[in-house]
């Protein structure tokens, strides 16, 4: 089966349109996984390397920061407010993108458990940020992050606030893993290969939303699967039917009014013990990564959604027919934090 290049050629115009800084090495590597795939009995395995996004340690954000940093300085910001766990990549990537797009940044990290050990992704983004404004751990993000917006307009900067509650910066997001889709697609068609019949990922939102509307755009029968690293219980997380709404609005912003979404599966069973802490399964999936294949994921994000993605191979959800892509958030920083668990 090929893809019409004039189906791709028109998505990417749409994606062209849109304001977009360039700070991402992009395409990202796509590397087959033969060892790991045997030893799964023949279920075929691609890993599409966002790890390899090249922003102060790489992952998904670089991609998709790309958008929201053109978004924000079209729209005159001079300043741009991220908050999350003190371990997040998130902020990692957004205090670097935003230095290297000349955007002052205020980072808004929650004093979590992780926050006094401070390695990690911490380390990076302390040696990044403009400006670090930690809340208590129970407090809401969200607001924080609208009342320092809120004090950075009243002393006349212009403030954009991207992460969690910040619809535009979410949906943008998305938009950027439609151009993943197409990386993928193109990469199979350059090697002759025939198409995967499944993404996997890891995500929250913006990324399986990007990928599901990718293959939507392009009339493609290939299922997106993403693995959540948080449960309702967090305040970042998106339930399906919102994950759905991203995708509608991510076809909005590329101009198309009349997609729809598909069903979304975002499985939520490979959270562990808590969201930001590994799990034995994150842990085999990164031993039998590297040992296996010489590739590293990490314990907190892309190890979480591997482990769902050898889970659900060896329950039989994904079989030998199978040929599957996982996409490879990043994340790497927390290999080096100490989760003080052993
Ligand atoms: C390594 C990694 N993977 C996946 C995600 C989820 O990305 P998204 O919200 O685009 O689904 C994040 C979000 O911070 C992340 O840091």
């Amino acid at each position: 089966m090929s893809v019409s290049s004039s189906r791709v050629a028109e998505v990417r115009a749409r994606l062209q349109a849109l304001p977009r800084e360039r700070f991402a090495h992009l395409p990202t590597p796509l590397d087959h996984c033969p060892r790991l795939s045997a030893d799964l009995g023949g279920t075929q395995i691609w890993i599409k390397r966002d790890d390899c996004t090249g922003l102060a340690f790489g992952g998904n954000k670089a991609r998709q920061l790309e958008f929201v940093l053109g978004d924000a300085i079209a729209q005159g910001a001079d300043v741009v407010i991220q908050g999350a766990a003190s371990q997040s990549n998130h902020s990692r990537q957004l205090a670097a993108a935003a230095a290297r797009v000349g955007l002052d940044s205020v980072i808004v990290p929650r004093r979590d458990v992780m926050f006094e050990q401070g390695g990690g992704n911490q380390l990076v983004t302390r040696l990044l940020a403009g400006r670090l404004d930690p809340v208590p751990a129970a407090e809401w993000v969200t607001a924080a992050k609208a009342a320092i917006a809120d004090q950075l307009r009243r002393s006349g900067r212009r403030p954009y606030v991207v992460g969690m509650g910040a619809e535009r910066a979410l949906t943008l997001a998305a938009v950027a893993y439609v151009e993943a889709l197409c990386e993928i697609v193109c990469a199979f068609e350059d090697r002759g290969e025939p198409l995967p019949t499944h993404i996997y990922t890891t995500s929250q939102g913006s990324t399986q939303a990007g990928l599901q509307l990718g293959a939507v755009l392009l009339g493609l029968d290939i299922s997106v699967v993403g693995i959540n690293p948080m449960d309702e219980t967090n305040e970042a997380y998106i339930p399906e039917r919102g994950i759905a709404d991203l995708v509608s609005a991510a076809a909005g912003a590329l101009g198309y009014s009349d997609v729809t979404p598909g069903p979304v599966v975002n499985d939520t069973s490979y959270v562990g013990p808590a969201y930001g802490m590994p799990s034995e399964a994150s842990r085999e999936a990164i031993e039998l990564l590297a040992r296996r294949e010489g590739l590293l994921v990490d314990p907190i994000y892309s190890g979480k959604g591997f482990a769902g993605l050898l889970d659900h191979v060896r329950t039989g959800l994904r079989g030998p027919d199978d040929r599957v892509v996982f996409v490879h958030t990043g994340g790497l920083p927390a290999l080096f934090a100490e989760f003080g668990d052993g």
